[in-house]
């Protein structure tokens, strides 16, 4: 069964009351859930984790280097920021997808910039909480390297 680990960065687990104007009114809880259905109808597990603290994601994503086949990562601010978040991705070999619920690239000039872009497979910005549904499909229909016994 294919392997995937969900990791959502920091202040989104505020979605709900944090701008909704740019987030919408969806929850944290909502978005897993509903990750969580798709998940079982695809016959996929899913491990998902949110963190507000930068070292934490490192090492989650250190460790989900003998267990994730696919790691779909919003790093939120980190995104913009993080030399060792995408350090941490390119040094293990899991393919990446990077998700952002808004259009980063229709929104202020710090955000058209990401460190992550360049580590991962691809990006999925601006639907919503659909960005999370349709990295997950995407993280399905990945085509994956034969896994070393
Ligand atoms: C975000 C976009 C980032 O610029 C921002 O810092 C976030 C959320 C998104 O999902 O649209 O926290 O990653």
């Amino acid at each position: 069964m294919r392997k995937i680990l969900v990791i959502h960065g920091p202040n989104l687990n505020l979605l709900g009351e944090r701008e909704p104007n740019v987030y919408g009114l969806v929850t944290l809880e909502e978005i897993n859930k509903e990750l969580n259905a798709h998940a079982a109808k695809s016959g996929v597990e899913l491990r998902i984790v949110q963190s507000n603290h930068e070292g934490e994601i490192v090492e989650t994503i250190q460790n989900s280097r003998h267990w994730a086949d696919v790691i779909l990562i919003n790093p939120a601010a980190y995104t913009h920021t993080s030399v060792a978040i995408r350090d941490a991705l390119s040094a293990v070999s899991v393919p990446a997808i990077e998700v952002h619920l808004s259009n980063i690239h229709a929104r202020e000039g710090f955000r058209q910039a990401s460190h992550v872009s360049p580590v991962a497979v691809g990006q999925i910005a601006g639907f919503g909480k659909n960005s999370y549904l349709l990295a997950l499909q995407a993280a399905v229909l990945l085509d994956l390297p034969e896994k070393k016994k």
